[in-house]
């Protein structure tokens, strides 16, 4: 019995996984193994060798019971450290530094002009991007038959049928904002407001949303010549170039009076464009002063205040000054782009520490 003992207990220690086990198991305590078998031989002995040898042998048998559930225990033990040696992670690690998100050029661009204007003390406002009929055309002065609104390609909201109010639109500038805040601040009033705005429309310079910032002063006595002075100042800080030469040429909107396209001096030599110098000339915006219907609509008196207004699309400019050739791939979400374009996000863009860093 001692063999016996001896041989199952050094083979159940040495066991390497659980099938080992589960074969001593059955050599040893199974129908016919070993220990059963001696154990069915109980019967053939006299009484006497039967009560000394019956309680050794089932002891042996819990013993060697007790053996198998603890090394089945101290196997499954060592797997899961073995596991957990295997999966462990550091999670104090730094994040991986490449790879990290850039700032899109339109979100860059956006800050470097609000930080501009902000500087000269422009606040900033917002409206609705889905825009009632009345805010983006008739209170701009552009009503229904004007020609503007067809060369607008607008896009319509759906509207229930019966309906006989005029369809909300997708804004097709950030203008209607002029009245937003004519109505919510009154003047004197100083806002730049840049945005979304929807046209349809699509080719390599045109996509069907794109982005503009609309400006706003008014005042007792602002005139054209203050309009001139802001929009020099942006143009130089926004190019970051010491001087340049912009040429207001005549034009017409509804909504202002006089107006004027303004163009910069530039030249595209080699290819790429310098502002300031050379013989070409860029227009990079609409602007002049405020209709008197336009303050009216926005419930201010035009006998006691006047203003200018201009318009320019941000993801044109930001294409001139990052020289991006398609304004197509801005809304494409392509991360070779928009590694290539983007911007670090952590270079916020101001006035005094630079604005495209
Ligand atoms: N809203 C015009 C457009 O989308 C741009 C514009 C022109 C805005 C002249 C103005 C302005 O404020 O005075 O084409």
């Amino acid at each position: 019995m001692d063999d016996l003992r001896d041989k199952y207990l050094s083979a159940i220690a040495e066991a390497a996984d659980e099938s080992a086990l589960e074969t001593l198991r059955v050599q040893a305590l199974g129908k016919k193994g070993e220990i059963s078998l001696k154990m069915r031989e109980l019967g053939k002995m006299d009484p006497e060798e039967r009560k000394q040898m019956g309680p050794r042998l089932n002891a042996l048998k819990d013993e060697i019971n007790a053996a198998l559930a603890a090394k089945k225990q101290a196997l499954a033990d060592a797997a899961l450290d073995e596991r957990l040696r295997a999966e462990w992670l550091d999670v104090t690690l730094p994040a991986r530094v490449r790879r990290r998100g850039t700032i899109h050029p339109v979100s860059q661009v956006t800050e470097e002009v609000t930080a501009i204007f902000a500087d000269m003390g422009f606040a900033v406002a917002e409206g609705p991007q889905v825009e009632s009929d009345w805010h983006n055309f008739d209170a701009l002065n552009i009503p229904g038959h004007h020609p503007a609104r067809a060369e607008m390609d607008t896009f319509y909201m759906h509207r229930e049928s019966g309906d006989a109010r005029p369809p909300h639109v997708l804004r097709t500038h950030t203008s209607p904002v002029q009245i937003r805040s004519m109505e919510l601040r009154g003047a004197p009033l100083r806002v730049i407001c840049p945005g979304r705005v929807y046209r349809a429309d699509y080719d390599q310079t045109h996509t069907p949303m794109f982005h503009q910032v609309e400006g706003l002063a008014i005042d007792r006595d602002i005139s054209m010549a203050n309009l001139k002075w802001c929009l020099e100042e942006f143009v130089k800080a926004f190019f970051e170039v010491d001087d340049v030469e912009l040429r207001f040429r005549a034009s017409h909107f509804p909504f202002t009076e006089p107006s004027a396209e303004v163009d910069i001096r530039c030249s595209w030599e080699g290819g790429t464009l310098k502002v300031g110098e050379g013989d070409d000339w860029l227009e990079i915006l609409g602007s002049g002063m405020v209709h008197p219907r336009v303050l009216e609509a926005g419930e201010i008196n035009p006998e006691r205040w006047q203003g200018f207004a201009f318009g320019v699309g941000i993801d044109r400019i930001a294409m001139l000054k990052y020289g991006i050739p398609d304004l197509r791939a801005f809304f494409e979400s392509d991360l070779r782009w928009l590694r290539h374009y983007g911007f670090a996000a952590l270079d916020v863009p101001t006035l005094h520490g630079g604005l495209s860093g």
